[in-house]
């Protein structure tokens, strides 16, 4: 079976992701460099799947690094995540962004062609839309980042591209996430932001637990039913499985790939509260402040591409995306570090 190369393994999609891609029979060698997950993962992971995972510790920024694991493992295709991922964060800091999510896909790209290998499944995000044109949003769209982390997506997706028309046998998977959520069934993995949470499901599961004492809802004087933003929660699990059908196209059919990742349903934030709610029996408190700077009113995708060109759509709904992210926060009311 084939080996892959999974970088930002330890972090909170990429740990799914290598369960998932383990289930199917693949060979997984992570690799992460802890700048935004725990070493306590690589355990939990072991735990899970009943073997010793083969782990690099090194950072993609590392060409050094990068040509002795290409070195010393055979891969036949890369799945990316390791990357920064907060906007906020990205606006404050463009630098330190675009060197490491351009930079570090430099980096990689360059020593996978230095060991002819020419697969690469990649994590963009729904951010590169901006704010949509036409909903549900299709993958003609037009993009348009509004931040430098949506920014680094679109120029990632562009290197590939470019590699892909340049280079014989070169194949992209390019995959756009809406707002991955939830957590294994297992409670033993799951998302654990440091600090305080940008996105709105961390911290509504941390009021539930109570670690933090009320919500700030931001804005409900949006173009939304209810007023409050409207998103497309994907489990996580559903976007890990998503990952494995684009590995299993990349590597039987020629030519690249780019699909949306999401359910094709828009959930506002005061749903989202009462699913949580429900799924938790927690009362999460909530004040109604301002907008967030550069929140879009709502973001949904249409999913059918991704099913007609992979395969794959997701299954699983807001109820079980809530249930699962309540047992991964009450079986962790401090996530892995405390452990
Ligand atoms: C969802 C809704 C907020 C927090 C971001 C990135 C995107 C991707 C996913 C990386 C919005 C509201 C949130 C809170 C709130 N990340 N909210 N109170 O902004 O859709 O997408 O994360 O790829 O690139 O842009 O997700 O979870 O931050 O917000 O009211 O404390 O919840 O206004 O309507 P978002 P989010």
């Amino acid at each position: 079976m084939a080996t892959i190369l999974l970088t930002g393994a330890t972090g909170y999609i990429g740990s799914h992701t290598w369960l998932e891609l383990q289930t199917a029979g693949y060979d997984v060698v992570g690799l992460d460099d802890f700048s935004n997950s725990s070493p306590e993962v690589v355990d939990r992971l072991e735990q899970l799947a009943g073997r010793a995972p083969v782990f690099e510790r090194a950072s993609v920024c590392d060409a050094d690094a990068m040509h002795t694991v290409f070195e010393r493992h055979r891969i036949d295709a890369v799945v990316h995540f390791a990357a920064f991922k907060a906007v906020g964060e990205s606006t404050q800091q463009p630098l330190r962004y675009y060197a490491n999510n351009v930079g570090g896909l430099l980096t990689l790209a360059t020593a996978m062609r230095a060991h002819d290998v020419k697969r690469i499944v990649f994590s963009s995000s729904a951010t590169v839309y901006g704010k949509p044109e036409t909903l549900p949003i299709r993958e003609d769209a037009a993009t348009h980042a509004t931040n430098p982390y949506g920014e680094t997506k679109l120029i990632g997706e562009k290197i590939l591209l470019d590699m892909a028309a340049a280079e014989a046998g070169w194949q992209s998977g390019v995959l756009r996430y809406f707002n991955p959520v939830g957590a294994h069934e297992s409670g033993r993995i799951g998302e654990d932001p440091r600090g305080v949470p940008n996105n709105l499901m961390p911290y509504v599961a941390q009021v539930a637990i109570g670690r933090r004492a009320r919500l700030s809802v931001f804005g409900d004087d949006y173009d939304t039913p209810d007023g409050t933003g409207v998103r497309d929660y994907i489990h996580v699990v559903d976007l890990a499985q998503g990952h494995v059908k684009a590995l299993d196209r990349l590597l039987v059919t020629p030519g690249s790939l780019l699909v949306n990742l999401g359910t094709g349903r828009g959930h506002s934030v005061l749903e989202l509260i009462a699913a949580y709610e429900r799924a938790s029996g927690k009362p999460v408190p909530y004040d109604i402040v301002a907008r967030r700077p550069g929140d879009i009113d709502s973001c949904y995708a249409d999913p059918a591409k991704a099913l007609a060109d992979i395969g794959w759509q997701a299954t699983r709904d807001l109820a079980a995306m809530c249930e699962d992210s309540w047992r991964w926060q009450s079986m962790n009311p401090h996530g892995f570090d405390a452990a």
